[in-house]
């Protein structure tokens, strides 16, 4: 039997590589006009860096690494979420002590997890993040948020949901613990088993549990945003604040906690309907404390991350078709076995002239050729042999409108380029 892709991954096929590269191009260039620069960090690092940064006691650090002992002996672990790499990489290249904000972005960074593979959750899947460090100010979060309802604006995407939140500080969060803790104390017996481990090492968590029996019991649970303390309230309503002059439209919701230890203050949630309920587009959130956790100086942040293949999902189910990658404009047949080198020559030349041309790679018969352009839905057919090659000149067919045309061979890139041109094509592009 064939080898097939491990469970839980997906191959990115040539014919979705046009899909992946416009999402791509409208990440980049959003993310430039914001002043965010790219990054890149190792699929793998010391699993301490996670144990630390995204927290030794959430589902992701407990249940979902793909954490191995290399030939030294280390423990590493492959990228579960890219903003823990992130900070490290700062740290590392004391980029605290360049011009702050500093903006980076990664983007398809592939992330790994050991989920339970179902729709939208994949063992492996590709990120697009922003992450902004070095500024305390709801203008960095707000800037976020914008940017990226920008970039599913731009794809297409409509009527998705921005969900917002604050999770207070160390200032405040542990006065609100006590207070849920009280309060979920008298409803242990309601809880599923996961909640009910979680009630001692992590009790914020129950309130994004997806268990009918957790949601119902924590219906009346006190809300954080009735425990920040000055300055998480101030920062939060700011927040607010410039999301409504720039019109955002969102809503506030006291329940969303996300599953990562490392935020403070600001957490938002984009959303997507699925046939087996919301599931998130988009997370992100503020982690004022994560580069001093990992050893780095007192640097606050702020970030996202966007899973590629829930764009993808969403875009199929919106039904915005995916542009199909056309892979070669003008397909430069030869007529005989004596036009097969000009005919090679031919396309390397137009290639030169940035025109994407290809020639038979298989020993086609003319007839065979002309099928095989078709197929590949060439806009223009050259023919090279027979009579036209010995005056010195091509034939062009223009598969549109069958017409066809004879050309002087060194005039023919620059009739090709024109041809193309008149039919829209972007010459010289992708
Ligand atoms: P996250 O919410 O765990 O946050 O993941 C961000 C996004 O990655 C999700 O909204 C979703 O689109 C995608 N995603 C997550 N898990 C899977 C999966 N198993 N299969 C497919 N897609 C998935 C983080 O990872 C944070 N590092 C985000 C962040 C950056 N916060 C601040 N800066």
């Amino acid at each position: 039997m064939a080898i097939q892709s491990p469970k839980g991954t997906k191959d990115m096929l040539p014919q979705d590589s046009a899909a992946w590269q416009r999402i791509e191009q409208t990440m980049r260039q959003e993310a430039a006009l914001a002043g965010y620069l790219e990054i890149r960090t190792p699929v793998f690092e010391h699993t301490e860096l996670f144990e630390r940064g995204v927290g030794d006691s959430t589902d992701i650090v407990q249940k979902e690494m793909y954490t191995f002992l290399d030939k030294g002996g280390r423990s590493l672990t492959l990228k579960p979420e890219g903003t823990a790499g992130t900070a490290r990489a700062l740290v590392q290249g004391k980029l605290y002590a360049g011009p702050l904000p500093t903006k980076m972005y990664y983007l398809n960074a592939p992330i790994f997890r050991y989920e339970n593979p179902q729709s939208g959750r994949l063992r492996e899947h590709h990120q697009f993040g922003m992450e902004c460090f070095g500024s305390k100010e709801p203008t960095a979060d707000a800037e976020l948020i914008i940017t990226i309802l920008h970039i599913l604006n731009r794809l297409g995407l409509k009527d998705l949901g921005v969900s917002i939140n604050s999770i207070g500080c160390p200032v405040c969060r542990p006065d609100y613990h006590k207070a849920l803790k009280d309060f979920l104390r008298e409803r242990l017996d309601s809880l599923c088993p996961q909640c009910r481990e979680r009630f001692e090492k992590n009790p914020l968590r129950v309130l994004d549990c997806k268990e009918e029996q957790c949601i119902r019991a924590t219906r009346e649970a006190p809300s954080i945003l009735a425990h920040l303390c000055q300055e998480c309230e101030t920062h939060f309503l700011a927040l607010k604040a410039l999301l409504s002059a720039q019109e955002v439209r969102y809503q506030v919701d006291p329940r969303i906690v996300r599953g990562l230890d490392y935020y403070t203050k600001t957490v938002f949630e984009i959303t997507m309907r699925t046939s087996r309920g919301d599931l998130a587009l988009c997370g992100g959130g503020r982690y004022d404390g994560l580069v001093e956790e990992i050893g780095g100086p007192a640097l606050p942040g702020v970030g996202f991350g966007i899973g590629t293949e829930r764009i993808l999902m969403e875009l199929s189910s919106q039904g915005i078709e995916a542009p199909l990658p056309r892979p070669c404009d003008v397909f430069v047949a030869s007529l005989g076995e004596e036009a097969r080198i000009p005919a090679f020559l031919m396309t390397q030349r137009l290639r030169r002239f940035q025109i994407k041309a290809d020639c038979d790679h298989n020993k086609r018969s003319l007839k065979a050729q002309l099928r095989f352009a078709d197929k590949l839905g060439v806009k223009l057919l050259m023919i090279v042999g027979g009579d036209e090659l010995a005056r010195g000149a091509v034939k062009v067919k223009d598969m549109g409108t069958g017409d066809e045309t004879e050309v002087k061979t060194e005039q023919a890139p620059g009739y090709i380029q024109q041809k193309l041109a008149e039919k829209g094509e972007d010459v010289g592009h992708g």
